[in-house]
Order: C-alpha cells, then structure tokens, then sequence
C-alpha cells in the first residue's frame, strides 16, 4: 500500500465516529460522540429519528442525566488541552448552551448532578476538593485524600471512590452527607476493591471483591448494612461476569448492569439477559425499562441501540468501504506468559504472516477488549498485522490480574508484551514486529526499546512517559497520587522504571510524539530523552503538537497524532504487498 493511500484510510478511519457513553433525559437520548469532527454532546428521540448537536465543543465528560428533566450537565477543558475544566449546561430539546459553574482552575475528574445540585471532585496542583453547586454558586465542602473521585449523587449524599485507606491495592468508597457534613470512608473489608457507587435514595450500588471475585452489592447508606445485590432473574448468574464494565439502578429502583468476559459484554436488567449484538458494551442507560447501549466490535464502530427482542438502531455507524476492505478481521486470542500466567491480546490480522505491530494500551488500568479504535483500525487497514495484549494490569480479567501492576510497572507487565510479540511470531501472525502505544503504552514501547533493543525493528511512542521523577514533580495533586499508587508507594524505583535511565542502550528507529500542553504525560522530560535521544547515533524522529492536550477530542488531533508514526512506520517497516 503506497503512502498515498495510507493517507486517505487515516482521514477515513478518523472520520468514523466514536461514542464514549449515552444517557437518557426526560424525552431523550443523549451521547458522548466526534461525529462531525469534535467531541460533542448528540440528542436523538427514544425511537430514533433526527438527531442533533446540543454543545458546541469539545466536551470532555457527561454527568448522567437524570430523568426528570432535560438538562445535561458536562465540563470542556478551557487550557487548550491542559484538561482544566468549567461546567456547562444544555437543553436536550432545544440545545441551549450555557456556562454553568465558573470553577477556578482545575482538572475535574468526577462529577455528578441532581435536580439543580451539581457535585463534583476537582485536583489543583495541591490538592482534591469535593464541590457542590446549586444555582451557579460554588461551595468547597472539604479537601478529600487525592484520588477520590465523586461517582453520584442524591438530594442527601454525595458518593464515590479511590485509595482512601492508604493502601495502594484497595479501593474504598466514601460517602458524604449533605446535611451533617459528615465524609464517611467505607470498606466492606479492609483490603478490598470498591470501585464507583451509585445511589438510589439510601442504597449504595458498587462492585466489590471482598467476597472473592468482582461481584455487585449494595450498601444501606443509613443502617450500614451491606449485602448481594438483588435480582429476579438467574441469567446473570449463568453469566458469571468477570467485572462490571456499567451498573446503576432503574428508575423503580432495580439494579443494570453490563457484565464483561474476555473482552465481550451482556447487558441485563434485574438479572435478565437483553438481546444484544455480539462485542463491546462500552455504555448503557436504561429509562422506563427501556435499555439504550452503545455497541461496538473491531469491525463495528459504536452504535446506538435499543437493546431488546429488535436491536433497533438509533444511531448507525457503518464502516466505510474503504476501511472495511482492508481491515482484516479481529478475534480475541491468550497465551502463556513468560512465569506460565494466562494473558489475552485482541488481535486483528489479514489471515496470513506479516509485518505486524504490537500495540500497547494506555491506563494501566484499560484493556483491549474486542472494539472498534480509531489507532488499531488505522494500523490494521494501512496493511499491518496488530496484536494488542492485555497484560497484567490490564482491567477485564478480575482484580488479582489488575493489582499485579502495582508496584511493579514497567516489570512484568512489559513481559507479557515480549510474551505477546514472541507467541505472534510463533503462531502465524508476525514475520517481525515494531512496538507502539499511547501514553501508558508509550511509556512501556520507550522500556521496551530501551531494555530489549532486539525485540522489535523500530517503535512508536505518543505521549509516553520518559522519567517517572520528573512527571511525578510536575504532576497535579491526582496524578501524583496516580504515580505514587501505581508504584505501590515504593518510589525509590522510579528512575529504575524509568525509560530515560535504558535511552543509551535504544538501538532501533524510534518515533516520538508529544503534545505541548499534555497534563498528565508533560512534555518537558520528553524532550530530555530527545535530547538524550539526539546524543547517540540511531535514527528518531520527534514530533510536537501545539495546542493540544492529553486527550484527542477531534478528528483532526487524532489524525495530527497518529499520521506521522504511520508514516514512520512506512518508511521504517514498510508493509509487505497483500
Ligand atoms: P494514560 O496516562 O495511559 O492515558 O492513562 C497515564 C497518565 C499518568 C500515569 C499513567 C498513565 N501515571 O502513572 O501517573
């Protein structure tokens, strides 16, 4: 495939819409999509029929909306991409935008509305903050530990989660009661994972492992008391799920969910089962009983759909028949690791061996499930073989597979990479391998690089991380956090996990691609180990993106990020002929 036409499947691929989440208003739907370019919110009826743009953009994050009313409550990033956000508002009917809360500089994380209460989390370089507002005031109720992050809210409590036990490894809920002002912090065991809690009146709907394996339970914010959640219906039970990628409760105060397997997703309502097309479940909303999902797979991009006896679409997204051509097709596949450990990788491929790219997720806390990505489709279509891990750390395989990353990253977790790029060369995929990611993934392709100089013939690094110290000193009060979890406290490894410190020992083409106003990956020790990079002889290239952030949040960001790695890959690793 020439350069040319290369070309034309980026613009192509990166015109697909993406939809992150949807909600359900009074007399709408709403959703969380770049369909004309530009993360913005939609509104489309519950039966279908016109849609339209209800911000100007880009948004960043939608609070759930609620049902009584057609208000949506989201934040924009207003520093270029440096990710400090104000409080908008629209009308889901007529589209009305306004500034809801002019809150001082900060990176609001979690946020929530009800009625005319909006409750946020929001970090400054010093600290966390829970925040209500109601009627554009804004009160600062108290600092809370910096990973908190509100989930949801009621007329009485504000709730959610993060390390609040000082232990790297657990997860704790809290609880804050509007009317005492009492934060409570809450664990069903002490050293157990809570992840984000929904409210219904006094219930507390969260997943938890302090049973053993990730299972819902509800907590009785009143009496303490905490049990299974409830439901009428066993499917979910046959089901099984490994985790619970979306719950919350029905507005009759039943409990959702979409559970999730080995990269695919069920959607049930109060235990039963809905119809749903086989794939990725990465949003639902349920309204008067009615389930509204987003559905993708690697050869779907996400739509919206009724869920149900129908699948009726509200929101099509067919792949354009130029992508379609040339994507392959993708499945989910595992493999023994390098201490016997079961890892699974989605992969996408064209049938037989070729030059194939090893792509690495950011998070750590993400996955590769099997959905559509604007970067592994693009990969894909532009003729490479792709085979993206889900190593340890990586969320859909449970809990005990998750923390293995906790003070640990860049050890075993790039492991499990070589494992991958090894087992594709071994079973049919890979003739020769180069290794990409974004941010975390980034940061695991520059170690990469730099501890196993022989494994790949060249690598692409977006926004990676290049020295953890450094990061750690310019980071807000969240992401010091982040870094200080993730190592599990153990700080005295920074430097040796840190790509800067393997830099002499980079051998093989590499390709760099940062953003000047990047928050949560800063520029600055990037340009040290381009600088490092400069000293020494082999081939790179360094690419810079003005005003723009950590997130891409249009169609032209993405292709400005991924276009010049694609041509680094054609010049370094060129394709072969189909
Ligand atoms: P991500 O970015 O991969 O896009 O989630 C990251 C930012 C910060 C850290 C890790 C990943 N950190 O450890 O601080």
């Amino acid at each position: 495939m020439d350069i040319k036409e290369t070309v034309s499947i980026l613009e192509t691929v990166a015109s697909v819409p993406v939809i992150n989440s949807v909600g359900t208003t009074k007399d709408r739907v709403v959703y969380h999509s770049n369909h004309g370019g530009t993360f913005t919110l939609w509104s489309v009826g519950f039966d279908g029929g016109p849609k339209f743009r209800m911000t100007s953009g880009p948004v960043e994050q939608m609070a759930e909306p609620r049902h009584d009313s057609n208000t949506v409550y989201y934040t924009k990033d207003v520093a270029k991409g440096g990710e400090l956000h104000k409080i908008y508002s629209s009308d889901a009917i007529e589209g009305k935008e306004s500034l809801a809360v002019d809150t001082p500089q900060m990176r609001i994380e979690g946020f929530a509305s009800k009625g005319n209460l909006i409750a946020f989390t929001g970090a400054t370089k010093e600290e966390m903050g829970l925040f209500t507002s109601k009627g554009g005031s804004l009160e600062k109720r108290q600092v809370v530990p910096p990973s908190a992050t509100l989930s949801d809210t009621s007329e009485r409590y504000l709730v959610g989660s993060g390390v609040l036990a000082k232990n790297p490894r657990s997860l704790e809920l809290f609880i804050f009661d509007l009317s005492s002002g009492k934060f409570t912090v809450y664990t069903p065991k002490a050293g157990s994972v809570n992840k984000p809690p929904k409210i219904h009146g006094t219930e507390v709907l969260f997943e938890s492992d302090f049973a053993g394996k990730n299972h819902l339970h509800v907590l009785n914010a009143e009496s303490g008391e905490v049990g299974p959640a409830r439901f009428a219906f066993e499917d979910c039970n046959r089901y099984d799920a490994v985790e619970h990628q979306n719950y919350g409760w029905t507005d009759d105060g039943k409990v959702w969910f979409v559970g999730k397997k080995e990269g695919e997703c069920k959607a049930f309502i109060d235990g039963g089962e809905l119809a749903t097309p086989p794939g990725y479940i990465p949003g639902m909303t349920v309204v008067r009983r009615k389930a509204y999902v987003v559905h993708t797979s690697v050869v779907q991009p996400p739509s919206v759909v009724e869920a149900g006896a129908g699948n009726r679409l509200l929101v099509e997204n067919p792949l354009p028949q130029g992508v379609s051509q040339n994507l392959g097709s993708g499945r989910m596949v595992h493999f023994e690791s390098f201490d016997g450990r079961r890892v699974s990788a989605l992969v996408v491929d064209h049938g037989s061996p070729r030059r194939t790219v090893v792509l690495v997720h950011g998070g750590p806390w993400s996955e590769y499930p099997d959905t559509w990505g604007p970067i592994i489709c693009s990969i894909a279509a532009s003729g490479y073989n792709v085979i993206a891990p889900n190593y340890r750390g990586s969320t859909g395989y449970g809990e005990e597979f998750r923390l293995l990353d906790i003070g640990d990253p860049g050890g075993a977790d790039l492991k499990d990479v070589v494992a991958a790029t090894d087992w594709a060369k071994q079973n049919g995929i890979a003739t020769e391998t180069a290794i990409m990611g974004y941010s975390y993934g980034g940061y695991i392709t520059l170690l990469g690089l730099g501890k196993q100089p022989e494994q790949w013939s060249c690598g692409v690094a977006g926004a990676p991380i290049a020295d953890w110290k450094a990061m750690h000193g310019l980071s807000d009060a969240l992401y010091r956090e982040f870094v200080e979890v993730l190592f599990g406290k153990k700080l005295e490894l920074l430097d040796d996990r840190s790509p800067v410190t393997y830099v002499k020992n980079v051998r093989k083409p590499v390709c760099i691609i940062a953003s000047q106003n990047d928050s949560r990956t800063p520029l600055k020790p990037v340009l040290r180990y381009v600088t490092e990079l400069a000293s020494q002889q082999g081939t790179f290239e360094f690419h810079t993106m003005p005003d723009m952030g950590h997130a891409v949040n249009t169609a032209q960001g993405l292709i400005d990020i991924v276009l010049p790695g694609i041509l680094f890959l054609h010049k370094q690793f060129a394709p072969e002929a189909a």
